[in-house]
């Protein structure tokens, strides 16, 4: 595991912080956890209503605010309301804390474990894994 580039891809989103937020969630309809004014997290979700299936393309929670349930409330709101049955896809840097997060949602490892190509492009190799939860 190259713990380098993982710690310039961990440092990287954190310092998107909030300004990259405000920008991302302007307009769209993922859900956003909010302090006040300050947005301390979203979820990006796209769905394919054709094969009954949603991605989530980015999680994220202020570190200030972890532990405290909003990424499970986010992921919650996400999901709500979507058609069912419904396969939900996601890839995750492996070696962080997201994986744990998510198998203890009910996702589960589904084989794949690459680095994704906007990363290779950008010459960081970290692992990522596929991960995926089927909802009756
Ligand atoms: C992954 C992430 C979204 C979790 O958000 P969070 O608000 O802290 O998560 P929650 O408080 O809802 O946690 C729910 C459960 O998930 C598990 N969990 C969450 N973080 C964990 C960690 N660091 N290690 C192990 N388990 C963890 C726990 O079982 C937790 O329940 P508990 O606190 O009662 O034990 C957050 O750590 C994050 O933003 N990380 C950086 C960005 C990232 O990697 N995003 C994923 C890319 S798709």
């Amino acid at each position: 595991m190259d713990q380098v580039a993982l710690g310039k891809y961990i440092t990287g989103l954190a310092a998107r912080k909030e300004p990259y937020w405000k920008e991302a969630v302007l307009g769209e309809s993922w859900p956003v956890a909010r302090s006040g004014s300050k947005v301390v997290g979203f979820c990006q979700i796209a769905r394919k209503d054709a094969d009954q299936s949603a991605t989530i393309g980015g999680l994220y929670v202020d570190p200030e605010y972890h532990r405290a349930g909003l990424g499970r409330r986010l992921v919650d709101t996400a999901l709500n309301g979507l058609n069912r049955p419904l396969t939900v896809y996601l890839d995750v840097a492996k070696d962080t804390d997201a994986p744990a997060f998510y198998r203890r949602y009910g996702f589960t490892p589904d084989g794949v474990v690459e680095t994704p190509q906007p990363l290779r492009d950008s010459g960081i190799n970290i692992p990522f894994i596929s991960m995926k939860l089927e909802l009756s």
